[in-house]
């Protein structure tokens, strides 16, 4: 536990003590009702700064300049101009790593070494990749069976205005993942940022005008989800809506597509099964699966969260990793020891924490963390301990329920008859790992676990080139991998009668 440290990193220049505008039609304009709201630091209970509380009426002015700028200029542009754009925007961004990743710290609590990690990696990689498909998007040629010189083609056109819809437990990766392949497809996006930790956008969104993105092309809404969120999901001049988020609202953007029949990408929960066999290599699978739950504070779709252990090294392993968890640095993000960050928010605070009393309850045994530590300096933020819960039963609470938390609970199991319909007892299927030496062991579990990626001896492995995206309750659609441009893309097929 810590909350000192010797330098403090530079605090980006944007944080000026202003209230942060919506970002409109090129222009940063206050909210339509004048409202805004603070954002504070997780880890100090701080306020950083003021944004726009934007509602319904912010949402059609976005709408509108998002249509204004896919019928005009951007329409327009050729995809190796896209291309040339999105890899200026790419490079503007990698330039400035340090203010994107301070902004993640500092907004959301992520341990700043991994927001760094994830600025210089997975966000700048990301706009790259989808840099090199805008020029690669392409049609069939058809000989359909008909009489005569038939000839047919299929071409693939951007689908049109895109409401982006983004949780908080990522904010410079998650704005990536809304932003990169509509701008790769040519469409225009309005994203609306999560109320929790909404800065990191709106600096992204700085970036992406100096880099020379046309006015309307990409808009930014902060603001509440049963305000300006239900708007963009609802409104009946956005063609497709891509969400990331609980499965519980994402039930509800669906019921929101209905009106005008919007196409929707769903990124939703999980309660991913984590399987250690006997034979595993235990010098991997140890950290291995305790990163896997405990990494940003476990507040990750993908989370490993039900470790399956074989019978033969139940006991050790379990030991095992509860003496990793507990030799983990928790405290202050911006401390370049720290592994294990704060949560993000009260709410979350109190949520995790009726989960750590309901797995005590229902006579799980916490063998690291177990309660909210509030130690010195880190009484003022929400700070959750990696915690391992062993003498977990199936039908247990914290077995069933998404946690979004830095929690684990294991599961002894005999066999892989056993444990493969276990682990797909669920309603969730985002991801899955399987740790084991024996590569048909590994080669019949993948096949029969019911979710969208299977790791084998390996976790939370992302690249830009392959896809992600869930099974079941955890969402339809794929984001990341050639897939992800797909989805924003509409095909139209053309007929030529040339006799
Ligand atoms: P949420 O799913 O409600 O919020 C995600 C985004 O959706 C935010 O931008 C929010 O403003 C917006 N939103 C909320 N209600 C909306 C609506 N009716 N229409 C349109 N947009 C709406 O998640 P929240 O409230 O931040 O977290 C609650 C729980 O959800 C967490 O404890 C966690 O269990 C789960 N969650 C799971 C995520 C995942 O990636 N698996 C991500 C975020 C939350
Ligand atoms: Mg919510």
């Amino acid at each position: 536990m810590n909350m000192q440290h010797a330098i403090q990193p530079a605090r980006p220049a944007f944080l000026d003590g202003t209230a942060k505008k919506l970002l409109i039609g090129g222009k940063w304009v206050e909210a339509v009702s004048g409202k805004s709201f603070t954002t504070r630091n997780p880890a100090t209970g701080e306020v950083l700064d003021a944004v726009a509380e934007g509602d319904a009426a912010d949402i059609d002015l976005a709408v509108a300049a998002a249509r204004k700028a896919f019928d005009g200029p951007w329409g327009r542009f050729k995809p190796a101009e896209r291309q040339r754009l999105m890899l200026r925007i790419a490079d503007l961004l990698e330039a400035n790593i340090a203010d994107i990743a301070m902004l993640d710290s500092l907004d959301m609590g992520m341990p700043l070494a991994f927001a760094q990690y994830m600025a210089a990696g997975p966000v700048v990689e990301t706009f790259r990749f989808c840099a090199g498909q805008a020029v690669a998007i392409h049609g069939e040629t058809l000989y359909p069976s008909l009489p005569g010189d038939v000839l047919a083609y299929t071409l693939k056109e951007p689908i049109g205005v895109v409401g982006g819809i983004v949780p908080w437990n990522g904010p410079s990766f998650n704005a990536t993942w809304k932003i990169a392949p509509a701008l790769a497809a040519g469409c225009t996006l309005v994203l609306k940022v999560a109320e929790q930790a909404s800065l990191t956008a709106l600096r992204m969104a700085e970036i992406c005008l100096e880099a020379g993105l046309p006015e309307g092309v990409l808009n930014v809404i902060t603001g509440y989800g049963e305000t300006a969120g239900a708007a963009l999901a609802a409104h009946m001049d956005v063609d497709k809506v891509s969400f990331t988020g609980s499965t519980e609202t994402g039930r509800a953007i669906i019921h929101a597509s209905a009106g005008n029949i919007k196409k929707l990408t769903l990124e939703l929960g999980g309660k991913s099964p984590n399987i250690v066999f006997n034979d595993a290599n235990l010098e991997l699978a140890v950290p291995g699966a305790a990163m896997a739950a405990f990494g940003n504070s476990g507040q990750v779709c993908l989370a490993g969260t039900r470790l399956f252990v074989q019978r033969g090294i139940y006991e050790e392993f379990t030991g095992r990793v509860a003496e990793f968890a507990k030799a983990l640095v928790v405290g202050d993000p911006l401390n370049p020891s720290t592994m294990i960050g704060p949560v993000v928010s009260e709410e979350q605070l109190n949520r995790i924490s009726g989960y750590l009393a309901a797995g005590t309850a229902e006579g799980a045994e916490a063998l690291a963390g177990g309660a909210r530590l509030t130690d010195g300096a880190l009484a003022n933020g929400y700070f959750i301990p990696p915690t391992l819960f062993s003498g977990v039963r199936d039908d247990m609470k914290i077995a069933r329920e998404e946690i979004f938390g830095p929690v684990i609970s294991a599961l002894p199991f005999d066999d892989v008859d056993d444990v493969v319909p276990r682990a797909n007892a669920t309603e969730f299927g985002l991801a899955s790992g399987v740790w084991t030496n024996d590569i048909n062991t590994a080669s019949r579990v993948s096949r029969r676990l019911r979710a969208g990626t299977v790791w084998v001896n390996g976790y939370s492995l992302m690249d830009p080139a392959v896809p992600f995206g869930g099974y079941k309750m955890s969402g339809y659609g794929k984001e990341s991998g050639a897939h992800h441009i797909e989805e924003y893309l509409a095909t139209k097929a053309v007929w030529m009668n040339t006799q």
